[in-house]
């Protein structure tokens, strides 16, 4: 197997992008499928905690270190009145949801997800209905979770059983407006309306919080970009984020193209980016609006599966049926690698990002009653969580590229950096299928002392994947192909892989006083 030419990257550890923020590292808990019940909440189950959550789901979800956790949906919250989740659990009704056609039977609500965010140090992220429901509800919502509890919401809550407010920092304002298939979906003069009240409405209860107004659902709807634009000059000054969502498929299952998925997030980002800022410098806004990419994941292989539930007869309807528990492979794992690598390239506008979602649905874990698997794209999401305190570095590489019909030219190694104060992280993907990729790694600005830690995610094939009777065929080990010199470093990165190396800095010389 002959090697490419090498990669040869320049860092100049002054050269900063933005801090990364921890937010970056977050995941959707939705009440889809088998996500919240017989995932995170399953009384039932032998594993179950004294909340009646999973002990062992909850415990291998904290290797991964997430932050934000986006809550209730996901299209699930456009028709949802978080009521019905609230109070006695005996009083609580069971419904039709009718965003998957599930049985809803509201055992785990409001509370439940803000105490086990509490358990779990996770922010809680909530998204409010702008569905069927609108600014009078999400004022409500706000009152019970966030005002004191002497005032009429915070009431409510205490007579529940919590006294102090919750102090929910961060809210979505409705879910994917934009699309045909949200309930309550409607024009983007309408969403600009609805999302500009209920903002207002919240902030006479948390004048603090922090929002985020549904951005494009995918960038090929056809009506963006004029959502985003309409969106931001109806909404007016004070929209924190944008939401973004992007799935990347593999419909036509071509390996090359799929792993320069990178380059088309990059470029959505970018597009975003240029057309906030024209939209925010002509109404001279405040308020800096940046990007909540608050869904991402690869999602492709159980698309059709939800489709059809749209015709399901409601008497059919049952309570957690298993949907879109996507199997991931390796080739699957790159991907998600070349979204996080975006992001960090990116860190100055995506702030928030959620990986959808975190158990069953298109998610990191699979669980049966008896046990539970981790997924090819757990370890990559936990290769960079693990490294993710610091500031991103501008990247430029120059090295062997490729052509797809997609996204154009791809570079094979895709790259992104963070220098934390005492180590520099580098995270690689060598997305040729057969080739060994060489990366030479020069730096500026400090001096590396030595390899802290090098991890690689790898496997035999590009559609190889971790299975119950086979867990480990997808999964991270320690690196060895990496030497240092004080000003370089010189990797070997297997083809088909994510490396993610943390080296140690050299603590720059005490200044002498004379
Ligand atoms: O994550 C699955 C679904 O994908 C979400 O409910 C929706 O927001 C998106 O279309």
């Amino acid at each position: 197997m002959n090697a490419l030419s090498p990669t040869v990257l320049h860092l100049d550890l002054d050269d900063v992008v933005a801090d990364v923020d921890p937010r970056m590292f977050g995941g959707l808990m939705e009440h889809m499928g088998r996500c919240v019940y017989g995932g995170i909440y399953d009384p039932e189950s032998p594993h179950a905690d004294a909340h009646g959550c999973r002990a062992d789901v909850l415990d291998v979800l904290r290797r991964l270190d997430m932050t934000a956790i986006r809550y209730p949906g996901g299209n699930f919250v456009s028709g949802y009145d978080w009521r019905d989740g609230i109070g006695p659990r005996a009083d609580r009704p069971r419904r039709l949801e009718k965003a998957w056609k599930s049985i809803e039977p509201n055992a785990f609500g409001t509370d439940e997800f803000l105490a086990l965010c509490e358990r779990m140090r996770w922010m809680p992220m909530i998204a409010v209905n702008l569905g069927t429901a609108g600014p009078r509800d999400a004022h409500e919502l706000i009152a019970y979770t966030n005002a004191p509890a002497g005032a009429p919401g915070g009431a409510r809550r205490a007579a529940n059983g919590r006294e102090a407010p919750y102090g929910v920092p961060l809210w979505c304002l409705g879910n994917e407006m934009d699309g045909l298939w949200q309930i309550g979906h409607c024009s983007a003069e309408e969403y600009a309306r609805r999302a500009r009240e209920t903002a207002a409405a919240m902030r006479e209860v948390s004048p603090g919080i922090e929002v985020v107004g549904c951005g494009p659902s995918d960038p090929r709807m056809p009506n963006h970009p004029r959502w985003t634009t309409t969106l931001l000059d109806g909404f007016g000054d004070g929209l924190d984020y944008l939401s973004v969502h992007r799935y990347a498929r593999n419909f036509s299952r071509r390996t090359a193209e799929f792993l320069g998925f990178g380059v088309g997030v990059d470029r959505q980002i970018e597009e975003l980016t240029r057309l906030v800022t024209r939209a925010q410098a002509r109404h001279g806004h405040a308020t800096r609006t940046r990007l909540s990419f608050d869904e991402w994941n690869v999602w492709y292989k159980t698309v059709p599966q939800v489709a059809w539930r749209f015709f399901l007869p409601r008497r059919f309807a049952t309570v957690a049926p298993p949907l879109i528990e996507e199997v991931y492979n390796l080739e699957d794992a790159l991907v998600c690698a070349g979204f996080l690598n975006s992001f960090i390239r990116h860190a100055d506008v995506v702030r928030i990002a959620n990986l959808a979602q975190i158990v069953n649905v298109i998610a990191p874990l699979l669980t049966r009653r008896d046990g539970l698997l981790v997924q090819s794209i757990f370890h990559a999401f936990r290769m960079f969580s693990a490294r993710r305190t610091g500031d991103a570095l501008r990247v430029a590489p120059q090295g062997p590229s490729y052509r797809t019909r997609r996204f154009g030219v791809v570079p094979v190694v895709d790259l992104s950096a963070i220098r934390a104060p005492d180590a520099l992280h580098v995270f690689a993907v060598n997305r040729s299928p057969d080739r060994p990729a060489p990366l030479d790694i020069s730096l500026s600005g400090a001096t590396l002392h030595s390899v802290r830690d090098a991890e690689i995610l790898t496997g035999p094939s590009a559609g190889a994947r971790n299975t119950w009777e086979q867990p480990d065929v997808v999964t991270a080990t320690g690196f060895m192909a990496v030497s240092t010199t004080g000003q370089s470093a010189a990797l070997l990165l297997p083809p088909l892989s994510l490396v993610a190396v943390s080296f140690r800095l050299e603590a720059p010389a005490a200044a002498g006083n004379g």
